[in-house]
């Protein structure tokens, strides 16, 4: 059981810079969140404060209630795995995931077994844990190897092995993936998600990587230049992106952002990209800002080949726009095609089965349920 806080924290290096700056995120007890953001936007710090490998600035670090920026890290309970993991080459597999554990049990809780003649049982407990632990990662035949024996991905394993058979309250994740092939990774996150679901116990997992945030957390936190933009489910900060910054971060190919302005027409209020106008429900809050000027954000997947079959209906003068295919990239499964309407670069995640050509203009269609706008000044989700 551990839920895990951050309560104002901020740290700073130096005189001046804000790793990470007024925090306030909650996890909860057997979650499994991901701090996401661009390299040096303050995660491994954040996971620092939490495992007491870094002292907080200022604010509260808070496991189950109990404020632990005191704590010194050998007594907080938290296992953390590192994006460049070290196994010790001169000793086996079982003996690199026994380690941890022999080192603490036997300064802790086993160490009374151990004076009251009971070798023997700590012995077998461990043996227990440590093939419990390899069973669950797929790794019992390999235990008698030396790492050097090891793929990238057996040793990410044994690495993770370690962690879990001390059976932590918190695990703390830095980019453990990101040594891994493109295969590998995918894999290996799969194994992760499934591992948290049989282990449950709360996980903090960090990464750059916007996919592996969105296919693992069960809430995402995003950060930039350490201020939290958002934290919520993959979904709500997919689909409502709090401001631009999140709204480009998420979501691959990226959303398009063009220049725009709010417009009053025949009584009703659009949106006026220069190049095509897209009509504004009149319940929208942007609906009331006639002439100012915002930013709109179009996700390359709300937008459709005219001259096909849709999810979408065409309807002409509202939600279509014209534009000059530049170029189509295949994909496999879809084309990103890259358009230009008027002075606006965009991209479409287009169906294969379109005949749109290359150099030509063509027909496209906004899913206007989908669409984003932000203020130009302070880059906020309008909504
Ligand atoms: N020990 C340190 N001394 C000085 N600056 C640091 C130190 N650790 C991190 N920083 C700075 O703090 C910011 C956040 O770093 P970090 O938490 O490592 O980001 P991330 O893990 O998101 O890439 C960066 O600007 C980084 O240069
Ligand atoms: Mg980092």
């Amino acid at each position: 059981m551990a839920a895990v806080a951050f309560r104002n924290v901020t740290k700073v290096f130096g005189k001046d810079v804000f790793a990470v700056n007024d925090l306030n995120l909650e996890i909860r007890d057997k979650e499994f969140m991901v701090l996401v953001g661009p390299s040096g936007c303050g995660k491994t710090t954040a996971l620092r404060m939490i495992a007491g490998l870094e002292e907080a600035t200022g604010g509260d670090i808070v496991i189950n209630d109990v404020r632990v920026n005191d704590v010194p890290p050998k007594d907080r309970d938290i296992a953390m795995v590192f994006q460049n993991y070290a196994l010790y080459p001169h000793m086996n597999v079982y003996d690199n995931i026994a380690f941890g554990l022999r080192l603490r049990e036997l300064k802790g809780f086993f160490w009374q077994l151990t004076h009251m003649g009971d070798a023997k049982q700590i012995k077998q407990d461990i043996d227990a844990r440590v093939r419990e632990a390899a069973t669950m990662l797929g790794i019992e035949q390999l235990l008698h190897r030396r790492p050097k024996e090891l793929s990238g991905g057996q040793r990410q394993r044994v690495a993770l092995g370690r962690a879990i058979v001390r059976k932590p309250k918190v695990f703390l994740m830095d980019e453990p993936l990101s040594n891994l092939d493109a295969k590998l990774r995918i894999q290996t996150r799969a194994e992760l998600i499934r591992l948290h679901r049989s282990l449950g116990i709360t996980t903090i997992y960090v990464t750059h990587d916007q996919v592996e945030a969105m296919t693992m957390g069960q809430r995402i936190a995003i950060m930039k230049d350490g201020i939290l933009q958002q934290c919520d489910t993959p979904d709500v900060v997919y689909k409502s992106p709090a401001n631009r910054f999140v709204a480009g971060f998420i979501g691959s190919p990226p959303m398009n952002f063009l220049g725009a302005t709010i417009r009053e027409d025949g009584g009703k209020a659009v949106v006026d990209t220069g190049a095509f106008v897209l009509p504004l429900p009149a319940s929208h809050p942007a609906a009331a800002m006639v002439g100012k000027e915002i930013v709109l954000g179009i996700r390359p997947e709300d937008i459709y080949d005219a001259a096909m079959n849709n999810p979408v209906a065409t309807v002409q003068g509202v939600n279509t726009f014209d534009a000059k295919v530049d170029v189509i990239e295949p994909l496999g499964h879809q084309y990103v095609v890259y358009l230009a309407a008027g002075p606006h670069n965009m991209l479409a995640s287009i169906d294969t089965g379109t005949r749109i050509k290359e150099n030509s203009p063509s027909q496209f269609i906004v899913n206007l349920d989908a669409i984003h706008l932000f203020d130009k000044q302070t880059e906020a989700a309008i909504r």
